[in-house]
């Protein structure tokens, strides 16, 4: 092992901080003023009008705007569209209040990037902060100055095509990942014309939706929905998101959109959030499906009084909330905090100042050679290698014949993935053109397509196993399409749809080395692909560059270092499975028959969160936690870390550590700090992290989260480095309750239910 040198690499965690730039959410006392001064002038009508949003069919928006009936519009794109109605607004109705442009920009405008599940795959927060600037800078071009992302679920389940759209299945993770995309769109300054309002999504619970399918209800304890659910959605609150959504499913029985547990109580009140919520589509609507409420109108009641202030699109809240406050069934001062939610981010984003976008900049802003740059190289960094049997990978540049297999090869719309806003099919380099154009010898690549993702002929296999008998390597490209992830695609079989698991048998029977290049916007279960083929790499939905990146990583210009956010099962019968799992009183190896197992498969999933390879090696060593009693104040972590091969290589550090025993039982090991570190062939470096106080703790009354007194054993996430540990104590009593007005409690005495 060669040490090149040594040195400290600190890593602090910007934890939801401010940048000094940023003033918090409700707190600009000349914003407030201005807030003021103009609802002390609106109507009733107008109010009302504030909260309504409406999208691009509705027939007879310009009268509406004119009449000051619209705050909000959603899915109007483009300068020029944004600025006809903007017009209407500010020169046509009353007040002149503008309107906020909203639009789905998850993982990018016109430049796509991988989805977001991929990109949790860096395990690099800076990614996700560049995703998120560079598509701000592109939609607000565009007129949309606010956007639905980040989607902040957890998902477990990989059923939920919705997974995609997510950072996976850990709350540190996801929280790391939120506060980079909201600085990524709303960056330093929210009046800048390039910055985006960020609204995170779906609160609350969406992801645990039951049996893997979309919109369906959702039952949980407290302990689960504080401990896991929750904390991404503070962690985004306090790195000053400006709007929550309101999720489609039931919690414990309530819709989330008529919940004022979660929305007033936890949201409003306990954590103090001044931004505004907005419903999902149609989710006041909904309510009568759920059978909570009557009718429409009853609808608006429900969702108004539990704290929804802008209702995406159902009509609800325009035609019935100024009847309910004249009837007294919606209190005033209720719909005034509504109004002022909403002016307020508009003041905040300078709408009353600069109303309109700059027509020209539009088309110069988006697809620059620059955003192809980062696409390519984020979702090179997203792509996860999970088998490399005798170093099939990275492919020979030259001198070997590639056949490249698979109906997912040359398919330029997957590549998109599910919310690709204004991105176009014409402009995505796919897996074929870029293996293509990288091979020296025009003719060393041979392409065989096996057919359609859910169909393949006789023919088509015969012809991929030509192709495969005339080459010496095989890439196939096989998976998932992009409509087969996202909203309302939920699966019940994770194998590769169609005849492509057969495709792949008759392949790999040929003999020749097959790699295989999975396209997903979930984990599958390739259990068969993980024995039989000899390289597996996880690509995702990859976004414009994906050929590319795949092609990088492919032959070895990009080593690769994307770790699982999620869970790949090895069976979708082991649904739901996820690292973090709470102890069971019969573990495995406890008896021979009667433990917590299956008699036809083991508990051990195919490949486990945080999993990931390299074309290097790295090592670890010497874990530090300080101090070693540690009441109050930072907890520190340093390891040293080698790259002990010969190729320069990033690796990811995941901290782990139990929790001490309390009165609930907690899972056996919560991730607590994570952080990724690039090191040339032969390098060693310190890092160090810091363990924020947040992720150690739980909510071990069912109630709010706290630290619990006693030993916590950390430890690192990959299996192979669990023999390096170390331990510190926390003495009691440190029960410091998280919330708006956090309050010590005696740890004797349980803290009564909700209190501040
Ligand atoms: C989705 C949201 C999305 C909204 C607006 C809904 O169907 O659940 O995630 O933001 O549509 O497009």
């Amino acid at each position: 092992m060669k040490r090149a040198r040594s040195l400290v690499a600190v890593v602090v965690l910007v934890l939801g901080s401010l940048s000094s730039a940023q003033t918090a959410v409700g707190r600009d006392a000349a914003i407030e003023a201005r807030v003021e001064a103009l609802l002390g002038k609106m109507t009733l009508a107008e109010k009302v009008g504030q909260l309504n949003q409406y999208s691009i069919e509705r027939k007879t928006l310009d009268q509406d705007i004119a009449e000051g009936k619209v705050g909000s519009l959603i899915y109007v794109t483009g300068a020029e569209e944004t600025n006809r109605y903007q017009r209407i607004a500010v020169e046509k109705s009353r007040l002149h209040i503008p309107i906020l442009f909203g639009f789905d920009v998850v993982h990018g405008y016109r430049t796509i990037f991988p989805i977001p599940l991929a990109i949790a795959g860096t395990w690099d927060p800076r990614a996700a902060q560049e995703v998120a600037r560079i598509s701000a800078v592109e939609a607000s071009a565009a007129g949309i100055r606010w956007t639905y992302a980040p989607m902040v679920d957890i998902a477990r389940d990989p059923r939920w095509g919705r997974i995609a759209e997510g950072a996976g299945e850990d709350p540190v993770l996801v929280s790391r990942m939120a506060e980079a995309y909201i600085r990524g769109f709303q960056n330093k300054d929210l009046s800048q014309p390039d910055s985006v309002a960020a609204c995170v999504k779906h609160y609350v619970g969406y992801g645990a939706a039951e049996g893997g399918r979309d919109y369906n209800a959702v039952d949980m304890s407290e302990a689960r929905l504080r401990e896991v659910y929750l904390p991404p959605f503070l962690a985004a609150k306090n790195a000053n998101v400006t709007s929550f959504m309101s999720s489609f499913n039931t919690l414990n029985g309530l819709p989330a959109t008529a919940n004022p547990y979660t929305l007033r109580e936890v949201l409003k009140n306990e954590w103090d959030f001044r931004g505004f919520v907005v419903s999902d589509w149609n989710s006041i609507g909904e309510l009568i499906n759920h059978g909570v409420a009557v009718d429409k109108r009853d609808a608006a009641r429900l969702a108004m009084r539990a704290g929804v202030d802008m209702d995406m699109n159902s009509g609800n809240y325009i035609e019935y909330l100024a009847g309910l406050v004249r009837d007294g069934a919606v209190p005033e001062a209720e719909l005034d905090d509504s109004v002022r939610r909403i002016l307020r981010i508009k003041f905040a984003l300078g709408l009353f100042d600069h109303p309109y976008i700059e027509d020209k900049r539009e088309a110069s802003v988006q697809l620059t050679a620059a955003d192809r740059a980062a696409a390519r190289r984020i979702a090179a960094e997203s792509l996860v290698l999970l088998k490399n049997e005798g170093d099939v990978l990275p492919l020979k540049k030259t001198g070997t014949k590639i056949a490249v297999i698979g109906p997912l090869a040359d398919d330029a719309s997957t590549m998109l993935g599910n919310w690709f806003a204004k991105g176009q099919a014409s402009e995505v380099v796919t897996i074929l053109q870029a293996l293509r154009a990288r091979q020296a010898q025009g003719d060393a690549i041979v392409f065989a397509p096996g057919g359609e993702v859910t169909k393949s002929t006789a023919r088509d296999i015969a012809a991929a196993v030509a192709a495969a008998n005339a080459a010496d390597q095989v890439v196939m490209v096989l998976g998932e399409r992009g409509d087969m992830s996202g909203e309302a695609a939920s699966r019940s079989d994770l194998g590769l749809p169609g005849d492509q698991e057969k495709l792949l048998e008759t392949v790999v029977a040929t003999g020749k080395p097959v790699t295989v290049v999975v396209i997903s916007g979930r984990p599958l279960v390739l259990t068969w692909a993980a024995e039989h083929v000899r390289a597996l790499v996880e690509a995702w939905l990859p976004g414009t560059e994906g050929g590319n990146a795949v092609a990088d990583v492919l032959f070895g210009d990009v080593n690769p270092s994307g770790h699982l956010p999620a869970t790949m099962p090895r069976s979708v019968g082991q649904i739901p499975i996820y690292y973090s799992a709470l102890s069971t009183g019969r573990p495995v190896g406890n008896d021979a028959r009667y433990f917590s197992g299956y008699i036809d498969t083991n508990n051990e999933p195919l490949y486990p969160f945080g999993y990931g390879l390299s074309y290097t090696t790295f090592t670890v060593s010497d874990l530090k936690i300080s101090p070693a009693t540690a009441n109050h104040g930072e907890i520190k972590a340093t390891v040293e870390i080698t790259n002990t091969g010969s190729r320069d290589g990033s690796d990811v550090i995941e901290l782990n550590s139990t929790v001490p025993k309390g009165e609930l039982a907690h899972p056996e090991r919560k991730l607590v700090a994570f952080t990724k570190v690039f090191l040339k062939a032969g390098e060693t470096r310190k890092v160090e992290m810091i363990v924020p106080r947040e992720s150690l703790m739980v909510a071990d009354r069912g109630e709010k989260l706290q630290v619990l007194h006693g030993t916590y054993r950390f430890f690192l996430g990959n299996e192979k480095r669990a023999e390096l540990e170390a331990s510190i104590d926390i003495p009691a009593p440190e029960l410091k309750t998280v919330g708006a007005k956090s309050s010590i409690v005696t740890p004797e005495k349980p803290a009564p239910k909700h209190t501040d």
